[in-house]
């Protein structure tokens, strides 16, 4: 599921991890649907009309429809309702550009760069009914620079999200990941 660039949809179509059986968007048109389509994934697109109840049904129909057992966000900017959670218990995932539980929301680098932390990151999580909240499954950490702005940091931290996510999204989908306790364990 993708809003914008896409470049970790990129990274888990390259890598050839799961069985990627459909890219959701609820943008009509962004990156991430055309590098679905030139890699042969179906797409589909889900508008947010104002209706989060609505707009989760939809979405986790949408997948199912597909044969989808688990819903992957990648850069998707609209918030899941609780029906998502229900539907694929422990089986959302969402990446984010900062070490959780510092930094949630937009502009996450950004905030970083401002509270002039010396070292930020990338976390995957599974999605809970909070704003990039719920059991954390992996971290990474990025030096900040002195020198970095937005981009440049960001692009330090996509680079370690392009090596993480799909070594994730594969341990999800051979059931290696499971949650105790409210932490998320490898096997
Ligand atoms: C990534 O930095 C991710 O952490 C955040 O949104 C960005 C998506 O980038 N959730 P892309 O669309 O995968 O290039």
């Amino acid at each position: 599921m993708a809003s914008g660039s896409g470049t970790n949809l990129q990274a888990l179509i390259d890598e050839g991890v799961g069985d990627l059986r459909v890219v959701v968007s609820d943008k009509g048109s962004c990156r991430a649907l055309e590098r679905a389509r030139a890699a042969d994934i179906p797409t589909v697109v889900v508008p947010y009309q104002g209706d989060r109840d609505r707009f989760t049904t939809e979405i986790c129909d949408a997948a199912e429809s597909y044969g989808a057992k688990a819903l992957v966000l990648a850069g998707f900017m609209r918030v899941l309702g609780s029906e998502a959670m229900k539907r694929f218990p422990d089986r959302i995932l969402n990446i984010h550009p900062s070490l959780l539980p510092a930094f949630p929301g937009v502009n996450a680098v950004a905030q970083a760069l401002r509270a002039g932390v010396k070292v930020s990151g990338v976390t995957v999580h599974l999605v809970d009914e909070q704003i990039d909240h719920g059991p954390i499954v992996a971290q990474r950490a990025v030096p900040v620079l002195p020198s970095d702005n937005e981009a440049s940091l960001h692009a330090r931290i996509q680079k370690e999200e392009h090596d993480l996510y799909p070594k994730v999204v594969r341990a999800m989908a051979e059931g290696r990941l499971s949650v105790e306790d409210g932490r998320v364990i490898w096997t």
